[in-house]
């Protein structure tokens, strides 16, 4: 497992919040001449290594891209595997809960997913909700419009009701109704696999993030290149639109 050289600690800012955009588990397992599902398979298992690696380095939030909601033109075999592969983290998520400090949070409209991954998923966030550790989120059924979409429905009951003065709407309130509410901002955002995209990822919530991309594949995706990416960042000069 990579750390950060010595001699450069004192130069590396920790991002609070990290996010993934998990890419290139198809062409990683093209390039081997196995079926795409192969490389779910290994991408799976590399959101662990990475959950923990962030987890260990002192990043406090984490999102990873797991199924997007245009995710479902893929073949019925393709989604079907990446729901089990989901379904075997969550098993072992749930069993093993108490031997890592992560609290788990998942992002996205579940109310369409198989009954029994919606009941893990409510019984992990439950479970992990006291943890100490870094907040993991997984975004499984989710896009960004749909999330701003999602959010101003419940905007729109409140001012229905009459508990919501229109007036008191501010960049705030709209916060507080996305699936992050409560949390920071992504600091920085990394897409392996050579995409400059953000496909439809955390739209509303990456305003002022960092952006950091490579060619490398998600399968392949080490702590080396977290710590390539946390390098970068941290030689980045934020300005949030003001002036340094
Ligand atoms: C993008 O690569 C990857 C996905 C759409 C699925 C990611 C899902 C997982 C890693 C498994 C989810 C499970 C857990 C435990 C979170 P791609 O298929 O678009 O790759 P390509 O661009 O090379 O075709």
């Amino acid at each position: 497992m990579a750390i950060f050289k010595k001699e450069e600690k004192s130069n590396i800012i920790i991002p609070q919040h990290v996010a993934i955009i998990m890419d290139g588990n198809g062409r990683w397992a093209k390039k081997r001449g196995l079926p795409r599902t192969a490389g779910h398979k290994k991408g799976a298992n590399n959101f662990r290594t990475i959950a923990d690696y962030l987890n260990k380095i002192g990043v406090k939030y984490m999102t990873f891209y797991a199924f997007s909601t245009e995710n479902w033109k893929r073949s019925k075999d393709e989604v079907d595997t990446i729901m089990a592969l989901f379904k075997d983290y969550l098993e072992e998520a749930f069993e093993r809960f108490h031997e890592t400090d992560m609290k788990m949070n998942f992002i996205g409209d579940r109310s369409v997913l198989r009954p029994d991954l919606i009941e893990l998923m409510y019984k992990i966030e439950d479970v992990s909700k006291d943890n100490k550790g870094a907040v993991v989120n997984i975004a499984i059924n989710y896009g960004g419009r749909q999330e701003i979409v999602y959010a101003a429905k419940e905007i729109a009951r409140k001012v229905q009701n009459g508990e919501l003065d229109p007036e008191k709407i501010d960049e705030d309130l709209i916060s507080a109704h996305i699936y992050t509410a409560d949390q920071p901002d992504p600091d920085l955002i990394i897409r392996p696999s050579g995409e400059f995209r953000l496909s439809n990822f955390l739209i509303w919530q990456c305003a002022y993030s960092e952006f950091w991309y490579d060619n490398v594949l998600w399968p392949d995706f080490s702590a080396k290149d977290v710590d390539r990416a946390i390098n970068d960042y941290s030689s980045r000069q934020r300005r949030f639109g003001g002036v340094k």
